[in-house]
């Protein structure tokens, strides 16, 4: 089963220096306002994904009087970076950065592929700002698709690295206005890996709408109506000539300097009966949607790859009431994911099997 075994973060942010050997289970980060909570959360997002959820800027993570910080985890996983599984074998993953370079490591070997850590380590995120998934524009959503989307389908990456590059040099003749001809050379491009990451976003999305009804229902038994997911692809629906549509949008784009329709348009609607989910949950209640959300991806993810996420939660009591911060360890335990969960009180948070669970006080960016 995926999880963190060891983690040693190092010179990020107030944290100094910590280490920490996790359980598969529960492991409870607890600490004041400003003790480094979601410093230690925003740690293991950024080995994992490359990227931080509170800035785009690599110096502030930085701790002040440091020139760069270091973040290591061993990860206890079935999943191989060859092509075949090596039962429950720990992989070493490492992430160095300074303000202008970044080095990773895998298993002692250096690395440019962000996308073998993040395969190694899949971990999903809940923060007091989650909602935002559904408040936002749609490029959360679609970062939300795109997760399932590659870990599920080894081609995704490539295919949207190639859709990318395209895309930049359309919109980049575009704006330098080059003859027609030109810019359309890069049309195919385009529509072939638009229409290859629609597919397998439709698939994505299809496999994971009855995951989602279930943990909808199990979270929120409340709601009279179900769930649906309204797929856009980011073109106008029924067009089954994308090719043609880009002709026949030419001038518009030209006009613009960008390109209108593509596959970085898409986005999900989520309904409930002819209310869109913002209209008509409450506040507590998207919280809770977007709770069954992650659940749904995990589980998904455990049934096709066969390992499950790990799941990391800032501010649990900020999320949820208590009768559904219960429910939602419930699941996470009978999920038998890992979770690393951080809160300002040890009593918020219910200890529902003391074998599997491990807490820390933090203080300062220290464990104490
Ligand atoms: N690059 C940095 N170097 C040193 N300290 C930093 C750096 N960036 C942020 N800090 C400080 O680290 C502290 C911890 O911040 P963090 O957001 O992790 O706290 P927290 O425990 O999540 O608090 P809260 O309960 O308020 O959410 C803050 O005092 C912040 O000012
Ligand atoms: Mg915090």
């Amino acid at each position: 089963m995926t999880h963190i075994t060891q983690l040693t973060v190092q010179q990020f942010r107030n944290c100094h220096q910590a280490n920490l050997s996790l359980s598969p289970g529960l492991n409870l980060i607890v600490g004041d306002n400003a003790a480094g909570k979601t410093s230690l959360i925003e740690a293991i997002w950024v080995l994992a994904t490359g990227r931080s959820f509170r800035t785009a800027k690599p110096q502030q993570l930085i701790e002040h009087t440091q020139t760069d910080c270091t973040v290591f985890a061993a990860v206890s996983s079935s999943f191989s970076t060859s092509s075949h599984h090596n039962p429950s074998k720990t992989h070493r993953l490492g992430l160095q950065k300074s303000a202008l370079n970044t080095t990773l490591r895998v298993d002692g070997e250096t690395t440019q592929s962000q996308a073998e850590l993040a395969r190694l380590l899949p971990v999903q995120l809940l923060t007091p700002e989650s909602h935002r998934l559904l408040e936002e524009g749609p490029k959360a959503r679609r970062q939300f698709m795109d997760w399932g989307c590659f870990h599920q389908h080894p081609e995704f990456a490539g295919v949207w690295r190639t859709y990318q590059r395209a895309l930049k040099q359309r919109n980049h003749a575009l704006k330098r206005r080059l003859p027609k001809a030109q810019i359309q050379l890069w049309d195919s491009a385009v529509v072939d890996n638009a229409l290859a990451i629609d597919a397998i976003r439709q698939d994505y999305l299809a496999q994971l709408t009855p995951y989602l009804l279930t943990f909808c229902q199990a979270l929120m038994p409340e709601l009279t109506t179900t769930v649906q997911c309204q797929y856009r692809a980011g073109w106008s629906k029924g067009c089954d000539n994308l090719l043609g549509l880009f002709e026949q949008s030419f001038d518009a784009d030209l006009r613009m300097g960008h390109t209108q329709f593509g596959a970085h348009r898409a986005d999900i609607r989520f309904k409930f009966g002819a209310a869109e989910a913002l209209d008509t949950l409450s506040r507590g209640q998207q919280k809770l949607f977007v709770c069954a959300l992650l659940l749904a991806q995990a589980s998904l993810h455990e049934k096709v790859v066969q390992e499950p996420i790990i799941m990391l939660i800032d501010d649990l009591p900020a999320e949820l009431d208590a009768t559904h911060r219960l429910k939602l360890l419930e699941l996470l335990q009978i999920l038998n994911i890992q979770h690393i969960i951080t809160s300002t009180a040890q009593s918020l948070i219910p200890i529902l099997n003391p074998d599997t669970t491990q807490i820390w006080s933090l203080h300062d960016g220290a464990i104490v």
